[in-house]
């Protein structure tokens, strides 16, 4: 089969490789569209390391080619979307509810859920391997498209529990720093758990455009103006939840600085080097706040879940899936969705 492999840093390219055969407990599933993650492009900069060899991919919908022993209530040629964080269901992490630290059969592994174009082979592939088929193959209503839900298992997923964890409640004002495309999902989010103001924080003016799109009532450019002066004159006095997703000290100082007393940081972003807590920022320790992080949810119920939301109506992520290409060309994917250009918000992969 076809496959984009990666090599090395710089390094990957659409090569043969031998097709996945289902063990016991496992699916494979030929793929019928993938996309690009921004995580993908920290992996091909050599930014977050893979093992050569590794094929890229973590957003897969596909129809069933092959089942292996013990996976029931399947059948070869179902249409499935597999969630980017594939838990096995059965840990010490899961059955605490913990699916995306899933530790395989053990205890906890931070990020242990997250396997597809990681620690296990990807999606961007003619076939994949589905690690806990029986937890992770979710089907798609026949009146849903692929395009509908490809970007389900990923970024919507993970934005939209940006809302959750940060507990919105009905008539909150949230604030959501970066409108990427976890970002726009996170604005879809809090309008979803019932947000009565939700303001989206970017600086790419288009971005700010897709905001409004998604269900941002009020959009605000870094560039031009002070952020955390306008939120708090906004909100009269603070957001009740802000969301960082982005993975900066800057935005997450800053979402920081916007929250009321008693508000919740909700952070998705993923950070390197060291993040800083001016106490300040947080009425030294006594403002009654609240600092979460959530790993984007996986499993076949939590897409069950999503799907339901765009099948009712009250999500359409179609604004975001903006260019498409065959998986021969996922190199010029690649450099389109890496250097931002032409409006691109994510990347159809057609394998
Ligand atoms: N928690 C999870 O499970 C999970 C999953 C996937 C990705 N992530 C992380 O989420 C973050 C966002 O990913 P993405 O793909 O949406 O990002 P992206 O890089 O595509 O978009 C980032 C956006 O931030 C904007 N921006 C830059 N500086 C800003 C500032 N100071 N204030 C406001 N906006 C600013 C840019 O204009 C851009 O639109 C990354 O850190 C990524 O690694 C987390
Ligand atoms: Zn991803
Ligand atoms: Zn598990």
């Amino acid at each position: 089969m076809k496959a984009n492999v990666f090599r090395s840093p710089g390094q990957f390219a659409i090569e043969e490789v031998e097709r996945p055969r289902a063990g016991a407990g496992e699916a494979v599933i030929r793929v019928t569209l993938t996309t690009i993650c921004g995580t993908d492009l920290h992996i091909v900069r050599g930014e977050y390391p893979v093992a050569p060899g590794r094929i890229i991919g973590h957003e897969p919908v596909g129809v069933i080619e092959e089942l292996g022993p013990g996976v029931n209530g399947y059948a070869v040629g179902d249409r499935v979307l597999v969630g980017a964080i594939t838990p096995c269901g059965q840990c010490h992490a899961c059955l605490s509810g913990h699916t995306s630290q899933c530790g395989h059969g053990h205890g906890h592994e931070a990020l242990g859920g997250w396997r597809l174009g990681n620690t296990m082979q990807g999606s961007q592939a003619q076939y994949l391997l589905v690690p806990s088929a029986q937890a992770n193959l979710a089907k798609i209503p026949a009146e849903l498209r692929d395009e509908q839900v490809v970007l389900l298992a990923d970024i919507a997923s993970t934005g939209i529990s940006g809302a959750e964890s940060g507990g919105v409640r009905v008539g909150d004002a949230v604030v959501v720093f970066a409108q990427g495309p976890i970002g726009l999902c996170a604005t879809a989010g809090a309008r979803l758990m019932g947000a009565s103001l939700v303001i989206g924080v970017d600086g790419d003016d288009h971005r700010l455009r897709v905001a409004r799109r998604m269900g941002a009532d009020v959009v605000l450019d870094y560039r031009s103006q002070d952020v955390v002066a306008e939120v708090k004159r906004l909100t009269g006095g603070g957001a009740d939840v802000a969301i960082e997703a982005l993975g900066t000290q800057a935005t997450f100082e800053a979402a920081l600085r916007c929250l009321r007393p008693g508000g919740t940081l909700s952070s998705l972003g993923v950070y390197s080097g060291k993040l800083s807590l001016p106490y300040d920022a947080f009425a030294a320790g006594l403002g009654d706040h609240r600092i979460v992080t959530t790993l984007c949810p996986g499993g076949k119920e939590r897409m069950r879940r999503l799907m339901s939301l765009v099948q009712s109506g009250r999500l359409d992520l179609a604004p975001l899936l903006t260019h498409s290409y065959a998986l021969d060309d996922i190199q010029e994917a690649y450099a389109l969705f890496g250097d931002r250009r032409d409006g691109v918000i994510k990347v159809a992969i057609r394998p």
